[in-house]
């Protein structure tokens, strides 16, 4: 069984890139391509990388190619994909300024497959519609209302998960931090309805980059049925909130879901069923795990740097200060973390949860005077700048002053992508990022039971014990 499972997908890899080889063939603008190497038949360099990826040292796979072959683009060929790396902040201005130019956003086809009628499957003006759909509720302007909601999460969360325990896992319990926040916006359900979904979403995470042959036993083939699972209960939801609103028995403002079911497109178009559940299954996994990774680096790195923890303590106590006794944070105290922060954009410069992002050209053009063939795929990776000592001296150095004054150079820092395709849940992840960082700073002070605990990316950045840690209330407690 296992042998037939294997040559069967054998047989789809080979018959894939037979396809591609031959369509590149026929293609007149072979010469003169970005140097690299295409590694193995099929699999490529896919398994150097996953291995690197798994050790934490992905960015040795990328500058080790950089020094070899160019460091402003170099090919490689990833899970089935011709790929063209670009590099630095030019590479990064070139992928994120051409958008629906000469390049378009792709992503592998294991995410496409298991995110179907969502943004990330569309592309050009059905994108920017869609888009703009999901920043009506995303924006800055709409989610400042939300901040004295997220702080109620944050503390009922501290409250049951962390108050009176001597240790915790962080990073297994922080999802359920930022996973309940997720639900309550966008969907207004509580904790107790949604308990099984933490572990289904564990199964989705785990085969949303990968090999997607859909057969029993693979990891993509598990991510599917949890995709399918998820789906199932989001459009229970999208039935009986459809019934609510018709008889006004919420409001149409009151979340996410009540959001797109009420509003049009520019065009007077409402999002299909299908459409509305795909995209908050996306928003629900693009919009948890990321800040849970977040999180967990940060606790990690106040937990290593004393002098880093008592300066965002002492921001966030003249905040808590100045407020009247149980009073809920407020955007306007949130735009007051400025510190905090610094300190926030170091650790997503130094571990970023989503490296880089995918493009696609979709017609031949020359960059640094390689011929870049129509169809080939293309990869911006933040750690080409992140860790370029030319832009941020010292860079493997934890130090947060450098987002003071004008902060880094354009293109250089790229946590959330650019251009047409950034991240659309960066007010919402720095929202509920400061939010929990004001709480926990507050109540406790902690050390990590593994100093030198590793973080690695499986697909999304982890730390490799789940960052336990040893809590003691802080004299500050209010
Ligand atoms: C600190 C947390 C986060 C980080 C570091 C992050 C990072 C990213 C990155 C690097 C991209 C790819 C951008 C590109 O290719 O140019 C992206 C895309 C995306 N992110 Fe985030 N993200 C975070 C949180 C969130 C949250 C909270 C949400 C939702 C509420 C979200 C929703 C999305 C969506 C929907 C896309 C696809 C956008 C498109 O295709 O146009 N992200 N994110």
């Amino acid at each position: 069984m296992e042998v037939s499972k294997l040559l069967a997908v054998l047989a789809l890899f080979l018959l894939s890139l037979i396809t591609k080889i031959f369509k590149l063939r026929k293609h007149p603008n072979l010469h003169h391509l970005p140097p690299g190497t295409t590694g193995w038949p099929i699999v490529g360099e896919t398994f150097e990388f996953r291995r690197r990826s798994i050790e934490g040292s992905i960015s040795r796979f990328i500058q080790d190619r950089m020094l070899k072959y160019d460091s402003r683009v170099f090919k490689t060929s990833l899970i089935g994909n011709l790929i063209a790396v670009f590099c630095g902040p030019a590479g990064n201005k070139f992928l994120f300024s051409n958008e629906n130019k000469n390049v378009q956003v792709w992503w592998p086809s294991s995410v496409r497959k298991l995110l179907r009628q969502s943004l990330v499957n569309k592309v050009g003006d059905e994108a920017k519609l869609t888009k703009k759909l999901l920043l009506s509720f995303l924006n800055a302007e709409a989610l400042r209302n939300f901040v004295p909601k997220m702080d109620t999460v944050a503390q009922q969360h501290i409250k049951t998960h962390w108050e009176g325990k001597e240790q915790v896992l962080v990073y297994t319990i922080i999802q359920r931090y930022t996973f309940d926040l997720a639900c309550s916006l966008f969907l207004s359900i509580e904790d107790s309805q949604v308990p099984n979904l933490y572990s289904t979403f564990d199964e989705f995470l785990k085969g949303i980059i990968t090999f997607s042959i859909n057969l029993p036993g693979t990891k993509f083939h598990r991510a599917m049925k949890a995709a399918n699972a998820i789906t199932k209960e989001i459009k229970l939801i999208i039935k009986k909130r459809k019934v609510d609103l018709e008889e006004k028995r919420v409001s149409p403002t009151q979340d996410l879901l009540s959001n797109l079911l009420v509003t049009s497109d520019t065009n007077g178009r409402f999002l299909t069923e299908m459409e509305i559940s795909d995209n908050i299954l996306m928003l629900l996994f693009a919009g948890h795990d990321t800040s849970r990774s977040v999180l967990s680096s940060v606790i990690k790195y106040l937990g290593q740097l004393p002098e880093v923890y008592e300066h965002v303590l002492k921001e966030q106590l003249e905040i808590s200060q100045g407020k009247e006794e149980g009073k809920l944070l407020q955007w306007e105290d949130v735009q007051k973390m400025k510190y905090t922060w610094n300190v926030v954009s170091e650790a997503l410069r130094l571990f970023p949860p989503v490296r880089g992002g995918y493009r696609e050209a979709i017609e031949d053009f020359t960059y640094a005077d390689y011929n870049i063939p129509k169809g080939w795929k293309l990869l911006w990776y933040s750690g080409s700048s992140h860790e370029d000592p030319t832009l941020f001296p010292n860079p493997e150095t934890f130090d947060p002053s450098r987002f003071e004054g004008e902060g880094p150079p354009p293109f250089s820092y790229v946590p959330f992508g650019g251009g047409p395709r950034m991240c659309l849940g960066q007010e919402f992840a720095r929202l509920e990022i400061l939010v929990f960082m004001h709480n926990i700073v507050k109540r406790f002070e902690w050390d990590l039971v593994f100093p030198d605990e590793k973080f690695k990316y499986d697909p999304m950045l982890e730390p490799e014990k789940g960052l336990p840690i040893r809590l003691q209330p802080s004299p500050y407690t209010q």
